[in-house]
């Protein structure tokens, strides 16, 4: 099942052609297309809003292209020196014009350390990232290429079937410290989906100590699962 299949609620074929037919439609006029689920909720109108208003947040990198966020291409193109990475190379056609054919595993290999002030990646832990070794090598490419006092954003569902191993296991996240993240008072949110969709949110500080973002949030301890 694709991630769309899995996130909407099951409507009719008809609806789903006619659908289809209207997306494409606005495609030709250049009109983008958004899901409407409560992830999508948060995402794009409490986490987006928060980094798309922070001059400090220049550089960001969004991983995992997809119909329904090639919209958000224009939101941080407009403001942010704005990168997308997917491994599949018929996707990039929803990606940035700065755009990354690759898995995230190999991100360093295009850009050098602390590069980024945010890096997204929803919907990929569970979604083609899926073995340990893969995801540990992509979350420490993360860490390398965040710079000091960015983000990383993971969004993922909770389920038994999209969470290949808990997040919490994963070494290479622990390098990190996790952010409270301010709009949502917490450093792991899980939104109100059947699929337990949930953003976990990290900070880099390599300094000893409580960090805060480069964003002026400062990092707390984990409010549990
Ligand atoms: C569910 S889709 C869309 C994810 C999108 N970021 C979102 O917000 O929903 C997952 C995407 O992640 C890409 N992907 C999966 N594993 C990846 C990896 N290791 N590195 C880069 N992209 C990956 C897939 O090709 C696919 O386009």
């Amino acid at each position: 099942m694709n991630a769309v299949a899995a996130r909407m609620p099951k409507r009719p074929w008809h609806m789903r052609i006619v659908a289809r037919i209207a997306r494409n439609i606005k495609a030709l006029f250049n009109v983008p297309s958004f899901l409407k689920n409560e992830d999508r909720r948060v995402l794009e109108q409490v986490i987006f809003p928060y980094f798309l208003d922070r001059e400090a947040c220049r550089d960001v990198l969004f991983v995992g292209c997809d119909w329904y966020t090639e919209g958000y291409n224009r939101w941080f193109e407009e403001k942010k020196n704005y990168w997308t990475i997917d491994a599949d190379p018929s996707n990039g056609k929803y990606g940035a014009k700065q755009h990354i054919v690759d898995r995230l595993e190999n991100v360093s290999r295009h850009f050098p350390a602390g590069s980024f002030d945010l890096i997204v990646c929803n919907g990929v832990f569970g979604w083609g990232l899926d073995a340990r070794p893969d995801a540990e090598e992509a979350f420490l490419a993360c860490y390398r290429c965040v710079r000091e006092k960015g983000v990383l954003i993971v969004g993922w569902d909770n389920t038994a079937e999209r969470c290949p191993f808990p997040l919490s296991d994963c070494q290479s996240l622990r390098a990190f410290q996790p952010l409270v993240f301010p709009p949502l008072g917490t450093c792991e949110y899980q939104t109100d989906t059947t699929y337990r969709h949930t953003y976990t949110f990290y900070v880099k500080t390599e300094v000893a100590g409580p960090g805060r973002a480069r964003f002026g949030a400062p990092s707390g301890q984990r409010d549990g699962p």
